[in-house]
């Protein structure tokens, strides 16, 4: 069967926003169609916590249409998860996600962004690339309950 045709979205109407324990009733059912292992609802708890992270939720209007985030250590970056909700896939939503976390980080001081990413998520590898990530390794079995390989990817975005 075809895809839907993704929705096109004004950009400039997203509001981020970071993420708060009343979004988790909205969050939880994207991250259970999004992910073959999908974060419960205490490991997003522990990121509202968690001091290194910077979770962020978009939303356009009242619909929750992507969400990610990072983790800055020092100077570097770590993306911890970025999501478009089904709909809105493919029409440049996870571009712009990633555009907003490097002048985010930056902001802050992060000077690399790495990543793993699921050996056979193609989207997502398709996204990095598209964002100017290079792969630079691979990390053997991985994901414990698949023991699929992830691929890592750096991206430099400051510093000499
Ligand atoms: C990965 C994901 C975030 C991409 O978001 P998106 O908004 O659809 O991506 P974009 O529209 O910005 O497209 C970025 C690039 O990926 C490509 N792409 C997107 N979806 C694709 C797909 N299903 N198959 C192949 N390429 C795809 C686009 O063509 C584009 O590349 P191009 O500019 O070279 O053509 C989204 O598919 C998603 O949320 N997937 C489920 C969760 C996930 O796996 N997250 C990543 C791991 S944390």
């Amino acid at each position: 069967m075809d895809e839907p045709d993704p929705i096109t979205l004004d950009f400039d109407q997203l509001r981020l926003v970071p993420l708060a324990k009343e979004h988790l009733p909205l969050l939880l059912p994207v991250e259970h169609e999004a992910y073959p292992d999908p974060w419960t609802q205490g490991m997003f708890l522990q990121e509202i916590k968690n001091g290194p992270s910077h979770f962020y939720l978009a939303f356009h209007g009242d619909e929750l249409v992507a969400y990610g985030g990072y983790w800055l250590i020092l100077d570097e970056m770590h993306i911890t998860k970025i999501t478009v909700a089904q709909p809105y896939r493919g029409s440049g939503l996870g571009v712009a996600f990633m555009a907003f976390f490097e002048e985010h980080g930056r902001g802050l001081g992060g000077i690399i962004i790495r990543l793993e990413v699921r050996a056979s998520n193609v989207a997502a590898r398709k996204l990095y690339a598209r964002a100017g990530f290079t792969e630079i390794g691979v990390r053997k079995r991985y994901y414990a309950a698949s023991g699929e390989d992830a691929v890592v990817m750096a991206k430099k975005i400051g510093g000499a």
